[in-house]
């Protein structure tokens, strides 16, 4: 099975333009307790390298493009957000990395729980260790 869990917006377009709407436990699989957004990424910065115990979350570049590799442990997969109407969804356990971030990229996170540093992996082998019991 493909670590890549795409999800595709349906743009809400008319005349004027498109319009997005993210709704929790409907487009989104979970109810969404935080958004952040990532942005003004300086050029060859990489981001990420961590897996989150609990935590999932959707990734949508609204604006620009960057490169997202998801590993399991098993298995590495790379693609590309590079559409405001493509969502990945990254389940919990699996090991997220960013690289190739476009100057004008804004990449939104949804998040399944509240930010908590506990719920971080942010070590490689403790991650793999953790993933293989
Ligand atoms: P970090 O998770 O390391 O970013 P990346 O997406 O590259 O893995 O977050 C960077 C810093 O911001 C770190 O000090 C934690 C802090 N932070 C919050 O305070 N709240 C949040 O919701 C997030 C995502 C990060």
């Amino acid at each position: 099975m493909s670590l890549i869990q795409l999800i595709d917006f349906s743009p809400l377009g008319d005349e004027r333009g498109s319009l997005v709407a993210l709704e929790g436990l409907k487009s989104v699989p979970f109810e969404i307790k935080r958004v952040y957004y990532i942005f003004a990424t300086q050029q060859g910065v990489s981001r990420g390298f961590h897996a989150h115990k609990r935590l999932k979350q959707v990734a949508v570049c609204v604006t620009g493009r960057c490169r997202l590799v998801l590993d399991d442990g098993n298995q590495r997969e790379a693609v590309w957000l590079d559409s405001p109407t493509k969502g990945i969804l990254i389940e919990e356990m699996v090991w997220r990395e960013m690289y190739d971030f476009s100057e004008d990229c804004v990449l939104l996170l949804l998040a399944s729980e509240y930010y908590d540093e506990a719920d971080y992996i942010r070590d490689y082998a403790d991650y793999i260790e953790t993933v293989k019991k």
